[in-house]
């Protein structure tokens, strides 16, 4: 990789960490706003699922908050053990995007079961 594109992904990675930050930040204050809420309509499994089952709204909801997490967290994480491992490698990038497809499976997987049906 030349060392112009080089620059340009890390300057890429850079805004994609900061850009899903804020996406996550509005997404804490909603989720938490929520739970305030959902306190008083009451939280056993039957309550939560009445409120989101065949949910679009919480659907696009918690699936934004899943790929923004998908996003943000690999990018940090990359960082963070390319600093404390002394260099960054390539088996890095793959473990970290393994990472990612595992946290976007896992989290898109969790969104359909509280929200089809
Ligand atoms: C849930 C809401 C979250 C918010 C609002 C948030 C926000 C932020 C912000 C503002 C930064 C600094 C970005 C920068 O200086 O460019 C950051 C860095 C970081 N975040 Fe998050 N974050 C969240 C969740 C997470 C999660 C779930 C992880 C999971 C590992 C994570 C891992 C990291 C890491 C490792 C860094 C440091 C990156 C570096 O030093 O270059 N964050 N976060």
């Amino acid at each position: 990789m030349s060392a112009m594109s080089a620059r340009r992904g890390q300057a890429l990675l850079w805004f994609a960490q900061r850009a899903s930050a804020a996406v996550l930040a509005l997404c804490v204050v909603v989720h938490l706003v929520t739970m305030i809420v959902a306190v008083r309509g009451g939280l056993t499994a039957a309550e939560i699922l009445a409120r989101t089952r065949g949910s679009i709204g919480w659907a696009v909801f918690y699936g934004v908050f899943v790929v923004a997490v998908t996003i943000h967290a690999p990018i940090g994480m990359r960082t963070v053990l390319a600093e404390s491992s002394g260099g960054h490698r390539r088996g890095l990038d793959i473990a970290m995007t393994a990472f990612a497809l595992l946290l976007l499976a896992a989290g898109l997987r969790a969104v359909y079961a509280v929200t089809a049906g």
